[in-house]
C-alpha cells in the first residue's frame, strides 16, 4: 500500500465535506450520517481484524475498507436524493467507480486492488456471492460484520428519534409507517433467513430485516457484539405487532444463545 490510512482518512474527511451545501439542512444530515457511519465502521473492522489475530498490514486493509465501504453513498445522495438501491443504483458498485475516478487505485497493489473492490461490491449484497477466493471472502465476511455492527446502532437511534416525532425519510426508505408486518418477512425471520430489502413493505419490515442479521453474522466477535449491547433487544422492542414481536424475540434470544 503507497498509503496509509491516516492519510485516507484525512482525503475521505475532506470529500465527504466537499458535499455539504450551506443552509441545506437534510442533505448535510444524511452527508454526515454516512460520513459518521463510515468513520465508526473503520474502527469496527480495524478491532474485528485484531480479533482474527491479523497481520498489521491485513488490519489496515480491514480499515481502508471500512472507510470506503459506504463511498458511493455521497454521489448516490446527490445525484438519487435517496438512499435506496431499488429507486437509484447500487451504492457498492456506485462506490467502486467512484474510487476509481479518485484515482485509488495506483494506491493499491493490484491483489489488494482486487480484494477492496471485492469486499465492496460484496458488503451490501443480500449474500456474498460464490466462489470468491479465501482472502476477498474474508475481507467480504469483515466488512459485512463491521457494517451490521454500526447499522444496529443508527437504527435503534433513529427508531428512539421517530418515537419522539424526529423523522428522515431518506432512511425510511419509502416504507409505510403502520403497525403492521408483512406475513413474508415474518415466515422468513422465523426460518432464518435472510430477508429481502425487495420484500419489505413497512417500518416493522424493515426492524424485521434488520434483526435477521444475526443469521448472517461471520465470527463470534461480533455475535458477542451483539449479546453484550442492547440494539437488538431494543430494535425488536419497537415491531409494533406485539403477537408476533414476541415470537421474534424468543427466537433471536435462543438464536443468540446457542451459536456460539
Ligand atoms: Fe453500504
Amino acid at each position: 500500500m503507497q498509503t496509509n490510512l491516516n492519510k485516507e482518512k484525512a482525503f475521505f474527511i475532506e470529500y465527504t465535506d466537499s458535499f455539504l451545501e450551506k443552509g441545506n439542512s437534510t442533505l448535510n444530515e444524511n452527508i454526515n450520517l454516512k460520513k459518521a457511519h463510515s468513520l465508526r465502521v473503520t474502527d469496527h473492522a480495524i478491532k474485528l481484524a485484531k480479533s482474527l489475530k491479523l497481520d498489521a498490514h491485513s488490519v489496515e486493509l480491514a480499515g481502508i475498507i471500512g472507510l470506503y465501504h459506504d463511498i458511493g453513498r455521497f454521489t448516490q445522495y446527490r445525484d438519487y436524493h435517496t438512499f435506496s438501491d431499488k429507486d437509484s443504483i447500487y451504492h457498492g458498485d456506485l462506490g467502486i467507480k467512484v474510487l476509481q475516478d479518485l484515482q485509488k487505485p495506483m494506491l493499491f497493489s493490484s491483489t489488494e486492488w482486487k480484494i477492496i473492490l471485492t469486499a465492496i461490491h460484496n458488503h451490501g449484497l443480500p449474500k456474498i456471492e460464490p466462489n470468491l477466493n479465501e482472502e476477498a471472502l474474508l475481507f467480504s465476511k469483515i466488512i459485512r460484520d463491521a457494517d451490521k455492527m454500526d447499522i444496529f446502532y443508527i437504527v435503534d437511534a433513529y427508531y428512539k428519534s421517530m418515537l419522539k416525532g424526529k423523522r428522515n425519510v431518506a432512511l425510511e426508505l419509502g416504507l409505510k409507517n403502520e403497525d403492521k408486518l408483512s406475513e413474508g418477512v415474518f415466515k422468513s425471520f422465523m426460518n432464518e433467513e435472510i430477508i429481502l430489502k425487495s420484500d419489505m413493505q413497512f417500518i416493522n419490515d424493515f426492524k424485521v430485516l434488520q434483526a435477521a442479521w444475526i443469521f448472517d453474522l461471520n465470527f463470534e466477535y461480533t455475535k458477542h457484539y451483539i449479546r453484550e449491547t442492547d440494539y437488538l433487544q431494543s430494535i425488536i422492542s419497537q415491531i409494533t405487532v406485539p403477537d408476533k414481536r414476541a415470537l421474534i424475540k424468543v427466537k433471536a434470544e435462543n438464536y443468540l444463545a446457542s451459536s456460539h
